[in-house]
């Protein structure tokens, strides 16, 4: 379909979906079900966690609710700046339940921290993150993330839910983008 601007495939449909079900498992494990919280609520950032998001609450062996935010942060189309707007806010109070965040990836972290700050101050029962991809950019910064599918080099990825200029997103997998694109 794109092949011709596919540099090469970092991650495959084959290990995102192993690695998502070993996430899922292992995650369950903290959340007893039946607990006074109620169901885990899921947090998708919009709208690069998409696939991620679907694909991990199935594999979840919990009940799960899910729930959508999307934000922009200022920047240009490859990187961000940490001021970040809220483009779509929840639909749900959020106060008194177990959260995590289900994002795509941390860079610079900016996102991810600022939406921690965001999300804390409605008071959930505990608010925690997934991410599916990370970047040594985000070893930097002091955001505590537990769960983390993969660590890749410092490259711009696509596919899987992310994008460059809102296309690539369909793609089954994590690829690297030929410079090309970029330039024409
Ligand atoms: P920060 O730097 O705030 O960035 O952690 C997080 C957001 O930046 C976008 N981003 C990417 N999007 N390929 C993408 O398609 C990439 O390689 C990439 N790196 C960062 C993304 O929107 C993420 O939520
Ligand atoms: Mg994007």
């Amino acid at each position: 379909m794109y092949e011709n601007d596919i540099a090469s495939v970092l991650i495959s449909e084959e290990q995102i979906k192993q690695r998502t079900a070993e996430l899922a498992q292992s995650i369950a494990e903290r959340y007893p079900v039946g607990s006074p919280e109620g169901d885990l609520l899921l947090i998708g950032v919009l709208k690069g966690a998409i696939f991620f998001m679907t694909d991990f609450a199935r594999a979840m062996p919990i009940p799960t609710q899910m729930e959508f935010m999307a934000v922009s942060s200022y920047g240009s189309s490859t990187s961000s700046s940490g001021v970040v707007r809220i483009l779509k806010d929840l639909d749900k109070d959020i106060a008194g339940r177990n959260v995590l965040i289900v994002e795509d990836i941390i860079d610079s972290g900016l996102t991810l921290s600022w939406l921690l700050k965001n999300l804390s101050s409605r008071n959930p029962a505990s608010l925690e993150v997934v991410t599916l991809l990370r970047k040594p950019e985000a070893q930097k910064i002091d955001v505590e993330v537990k769960d983390v599918g993969f660590d890749i080099p410092d490259e711009f990825v696509v596919g899987y839910g992310l994008d460059y200029d809102e296309r690539y997103r369909d793609l089954p997998y994590i690829g690297t983008l030929d410079p090309k694109v970029y330039s024409s």
